[in-house]
């Protein structure tokens, strides 16, 4: 099972790290028969299990219920949960009683939260409680309403330098690996060089330590979603429609169940 000590490692040895995001026990299953080198039991989950717009809906219970039954699934992993918006912005000993309650309750190693210097404090206290924390920067979902939209961050001179400060202040602070999420390819590559901890890339481009992507789009599952940075391993939307249809068929024409599949 990886730790945070193989983060490092993997960095260190310039081993790319592959994570990807899951939510329910039958794909941790699937998982934990993989490579993958980590599980993020992200806060997408509001978007691709539940189909809100965005992330904010997402609560505290809802992460330690999905985080649970994934570790069910794969408990050879290493996961990775979201705190949930509101979750780490009260106060410390509020965001170390929330991550601390994933961490008890659900079997996670670490728990990610998105933000950068404003955070440092909050992520200081987490590592000294003993929790394992990893940063999101760039396009942070949780700041939808302060961003604009779903957009590439880090294009202009301004934002790209508190970009790095924000990196810079963030492994200080503690974190164990660094999500950037939407950014330039040669920020992400200035930032990849110069952190000693690793950076875990999703649309950041080639020169990231590590990738992560949405496990329900990486297998294809919805078929408009198709952003730029996206690769599709396989169609599961189709695949799914073809098996639904031909079950829909043979019901129909009588042709399931077989004798086969009697009692
Ligand atoms: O919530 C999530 O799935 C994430 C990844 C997209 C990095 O934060």
């Amino acid at each position: 099972m990886n730790t945070i000590l193989s983060f490092a490692k993997l960095k260190k040895e310039k081993e790319p790290i592959s994570m990807i995001t899951c939510y329910d026990y039958s794909f941790a299953r699937i998982i934990n028969q993989t490579e993958i080198d980590a599980i993020l039991v992200g806060d997408s989950l509001g978007m691709v299990i539940a189909g809100e717009s965005n992330t904010l809906s997402v609560t505290l219970d809802q992460i330690i219920y999905h985080t649970t039954i994934v570790r069910r699934g794969a408990p050879a992993k290493f996961i990775v949960a979201d705190l949930p918006y509101l979750t780490y912005h009260l106060s410390i000993s509020d965001t170390i009683n929330n991550a601390g309650r994933i961490i008890k309750e659900s079997g996670a190693q670490a728990i990610k939260l998105e933000g950068g210097q404003y955070f440092a404090k909050t992520v200081k206290s987490l590592v000294e409680a003993s929790v394992p924390v990893m940063g999101h920067l760039g396009l942070t979902p949780q700041s939808i309403h302060k961003l604009g939209g779903y957009n590439v961050q880090g294009k202009q001179e301004e934002q790209r330098k508190i970009i790095i400060e924000d990196a810079k202040i963030l492994e200080e602070a503690g974190v164990f690996a660094l999500v950037l999420e939407m950014v330039p390819e040669d920020l992400a590559k200035e930032i990849s060089s110069e952190l000693s901890i690793p950076t875990i890339g999703i649309g950041a481009g080639r020169f990231c330590d590590g990738q992560v992507l949405v496990l329900n789009d990486l297998l294809g599952l919805d078929e408009r979603f198709n952003p730029k940075f996206l690769k599709k391993y396989a169609n599961f939307s189709n695949d799914a429609k073809k098996a639904l249809n031909q079950y829909s068929q043979e019901v129909r024409e009588r042709k399931f169940p077989k004798k086969i599949n009697s009692f």
